[in-house]
């Protein structure tokens, strides 16, 4: 019998990328001791998850997504005992841990890549996608999402092996059962350690057409249609699935990019799903041209109409994963809120974005609106995909500079900078040089600050999770939008047994008068949220919303 998981739907839970959360050690690193000194932190906001993005051994060729050891934390953070405290401490606060499960690909310096890499023959030969050339160049056409060609060289085998992401990312063959079983084995061990789960790193991914056919001619990665969601997909879940999976009272989250609501539902629904829910990006691109490098103007009703695409198709029959940062995007104040109006903005987006059903999760410093870095230089980021976004700029003639703005605008290292904990040196993040510059801004945006202040974003947070917590119309209701086509407001009704909530936001920096849908008669009695100190009144069932301003009534 499969354990009765439906926990995992009452969840919030707070995404730590840990080099960039807390340093204890004054090595300039994040680390897990400064997790546990932060667990009351974390458990105060209404948190009773954590995710750890990785934080195994790697040589950071992508900060962690390329591991070298899955078995073991990294010397900068810990080492297993201590990561075993932190899952029993979090078990004491009712909370939950998950891992990165990053098994599309292994790190280049992982012993199973450079053995595999030595010969044809050898235990290790078969774990990758090898493959020979063609016509004195490589197999296909591919292109990977992070640098250049899908393809790299090596003598040794006098053949080519496949990489999604960065060369130093090789993917591994999961058409081979030995790989399955370490993946199986790797599961094990952790969750053996008492660990509640994992998000599955572009988990989709794991199957790739068996013909390796030449992909749809794009500047970017080029044959994505035939390296994400291959013949197997389902065959590798199910069997994870029922060899580990099932004896474990644990959850996953997939992620998997260019997945549609309708995909959704075929993975997450059912007794015998392969996930319990998994990662919607389809309104994280409300501001992007084709690749989310390139930004347009921010759009609500892209975001709307994705958000409510999620909401309706998934309702009564799977679960959604509620989000608007992690540590693969910039903040989202500066890009869907307004950095001149960041406490406004940053209140309302998280009322939006966590009134609706599923499970929250926050990222980092989110909670007290930390915003995108303005960095002087190309030479201060530290990014495979920035270096690689430079290379293919460069090549179509755009002057450095230019991209340099890009990169401050786009760049997802926008959300890897320390958080900031205080006014002091370094933001209180270390006593140490810090790994990565501390975003100039950390005296005005820092977690004491905002734990002074009542009407602060950290505050509001709190307040909110407080009330989804309470009402379970915010986790399990059903969905319905009103004032679809306005490019101002987003409203929706939320409606479980009896109960009715009401979510306003406003995306506007000028006030406006908002006037109740049909149905809803306003009554400040059952405002059970808002984001300004003070409340308007209400006069004809209108009332005047001030910029970024959010509403939530609640009618028992
Ligand atoms: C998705 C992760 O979120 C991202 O950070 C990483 O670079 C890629 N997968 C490759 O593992």
């Amino acid at each position: 019998m499969m354990p009765d998981n439906s926990w995992y739907k009452e969840l919030v839970v707070y995404q730590i990328w840990c080099r960039s959360f807390k340093d204890n050690n004054g090595d300039g690193n994040g680390d897990l001791l400064g997790v546990l000194e932060k667990l009351d932190y974390i458990k105060s906001l209404g948190a009773n998850a954590i995710w750890f993005s990785p934080i195994y051994p790697s040589p950071n060729a992508d900060w962690g997504y390329d591991i070298s050891d899955y078995k073991n934390i990294h010397e900068d953070f810990g080492d297993l005992d201590l990561f075993k405290k932190i899952v029993d401490e979090a078990h004491k606060r009712d909370m939950k841990i998950i891992m990165d499960l990053v098994v599309n690909h292994t790190s280049s310096e992982h012993y199973w890549f450079k053995e595999s890499r030595k010969s044809k023959d050898n235990p290790y030969s078969d774990y990758y996608i090898w493959k020979d050339g063609k016509n004195g160049g490589p197999p296909n056409n591919w292109l990977s999402i992070f640098e250049g060609g899908a393809w790299e060289y090596v003598k040794e085998r006098d053949q080519y092996y496949m990489h999604a992401f960065a060369k130093g990312q090789p993917d591994l063959n999961m058409d081979n059962p030995k790989v399955r079983e370490e993946v199986k084995d790797i599961m094990r061990f952790w969750l053996d350690m008492g660990v509640d789960g994992f998000r599955e790193d572009v988990i989709t991914f794991i199957s790739k057409d068996p013909d390796f056919p030449n992909g749809f001619p794009i500047p970017i990665a080029c044959g994505i249609e035939h390296y994400n969601k291959g013949p197997n997909l389902m065959q590798y879940l199910n069997e994870f699935r029922n060899d580990v999976v099932k004896n474990y009272d644990c959850f996953l989250v997939a992620e998997s990019p260019m997945t549609g609501a309708k995909d959704a539902v075929k993975f997450t629904s059912g007794k015998d799903r392969v996930f319990d829910m998994m990662i919607n990006f389809e309104h994280m691109s409300a501001d992007c041209f084709m690749t989310d490098t390139v930004h347009l103007p921010f759009s609500l009703r892209k975001f709307k109409k994705a958000l409510g695409s999620w909401q309706t198709k998934l309702y009564g029959k799977a679960w959604n994963a509620l989000y608007i940062e992690n540590h693969d995007h910039p903040r989202v104040i500066s890009r869907y809120g307004n950095e001149k109006f960041r406490t406004e903005s940053g209140k309302m987006l998280a009322t939006v974005s966590y009134c609706m059903s599923g499970t929250p999760y926050i990222y980092q410093g989110q909670e007290i609106g930390m915003v995108n870095n303005h960095l002087k230089s190309l030479d201060e980021f530290k990014d495979v995909v920035t270096f690689n976004n430079e290379k293919v700029f460069k090549k179509i003639g755009m002057p450095r500079f230019i991209y340099l703005k890009i990169a401050n605008k786009t760049s997802r290292e926008n959300a890897r900078t320390p958080v900031q904990w205080n006014s002091t040196k370094n933001a209180g993040f270390t006593t140490g040089t810090p790994w990565f510059g501390v975003n100039k801004n950390y005296k005005e945006i820092n977690v004491e600050t905002e734990e002074k202040d009542p009407n602060s974003i950290l505050n509001y947070y709190r307040k909110l999770f407080k009330v989804r917590q309470e009402n379970k119309v915010f986790i399990y209701g059903k969905y319905k939008e009103f004032y679809k086509r306005s490019k101002k407001i987003y409203c929706y009704e939320m409606s479980y047994k009896g109960q009715k909530a009401l979510i306003i936001g406003s995306f506007s920096k000028k006030s406006m008068t908002f006037e109740a849908p049909k149905g809803w008669n306003l009554c400040n009695d059952n405002l059970v949220l808002n984001t300004y100190p003070d409340v308007n009144n209400i006069v004809d069932n209108k009332i005047d919303l001030r910029p970024y301003e959010a509403l939530v009534y609640l009618k028992k």
